[in-house]
């Protein structure tokens, strides 16, 4: 795990002059390009919410020269969407998902209209749980918790190919409704929408204080005016329990 470093990359079409933003999307492009073939070989992974949405990345630096992109998740906001005049990956997909998900993802997001839609995980396979016993997964949602609510959001959906059993990843960060499966129309395999009503803190602390040293290090690369408190702030609050987070947050779009 010492040869691990977590980044977050926040709304990278603010930053795309700084080189090192630059260098990250490329890593993003070219390591999803590649593992999303193993769902389905004609995929295209590059969408426009990476310019827009938030990037939770875990690299292994075990080789000084050439740090490796291992694993990555992305949070997408329904605001930053219309901004941008596009739709949200949910959005998108919800005219052809079944009408038990239409009603499901219309009354989730009516109680909880701050919901960050959460999705395009990938693992590079030599790092995959499978093959390592690794969770980096868990480390993934962790971040993405941890950027979520500063910004003031309060939930998460996103939609597991259980081709992988993606949903395991899901089954301590939350509660949701089950059920909600559907054949994804671009990745022919069994998918589930599910969406964390409540989040089960508890866990994600235990993954951030078992991780310190790499949610300590973390770097984050954020829009200049971004409102949000910074994350080793975040982390610190996080951890120590002393910071009431809610008086720090501010609803960033
Ligand atoms: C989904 C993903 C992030 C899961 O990470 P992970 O749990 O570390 O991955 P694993 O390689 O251990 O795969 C999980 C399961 O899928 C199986 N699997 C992996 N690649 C597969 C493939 N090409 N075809 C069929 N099954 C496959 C593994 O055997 C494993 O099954 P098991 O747990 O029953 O033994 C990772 O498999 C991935 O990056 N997939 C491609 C990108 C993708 O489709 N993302 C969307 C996910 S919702």
């Amino acid at each position: 795990m010492n040869n691990f470093r977590l980044v977050v990359l926040d709304y990278a079409k603010k930053q795309v002059h700084d080189p090192t933003v630059g260098k990250i999307l490329n890593d993003i492009i070219v390591t999803k390009q590649i593992n999303f073939e193993r769902a389905n070989s004609d995929y295209v992974a590059l969408d426009k919410h990476d310019m827009i949405g938030t990037h939770y990345l875990i690299y292994d630096i075990g080789n000084l020269f050439q740090p490796r992109l291992v694993a990555g998740i992305r949070s997408t906001y329904r605001e930053r969407a219309q901004r941008h005049q596009i739709q949200t990956p949910i959005l998108d997909l919800l005219p052809q998902l079944p009408t038990k998900c239409q009603i499901a993802y219309r009354e989730f997001t009516l109680a909880y209209p701050l919901t960050a839609d959460c999705g395009s995980l990938v693992v590079n396979n030599s790092y995959s749980f499978k093959n390592t016993g690794i969770k980096l997964i868990d480390i993934c949602y962790t971040m993405v918790y941890l950027h979520i609510t500063r910004m003031g959001y309060t939930n998460i959906l996103g939609c597991t190919n259980e081709r992988f059993r993606s949903s395991r990843w899901l089954e301590n960060i939350g509660s949701y409704a089950g059920g909600l499966e559907f054949v994804h129309p671009m990745v022919a395999d069994p998918h589930l929408l599910i969406m964390i009503e409540k989040f089960n803190v508890p866990f994600i602390k235990s993954v951030c204080a078992e991780n310190e040293f790499l949610f300590r290090s973390m770097q984050e690369f954020v829009p200049e005016e971004a409102g949000y408190i910074n994350i080793q702030s975040t982390v610190d609050a996080f951890l120590s329990d002393k910071a009431n987070m809610k008086v720090n947050l501010k609803l960033v779009s």
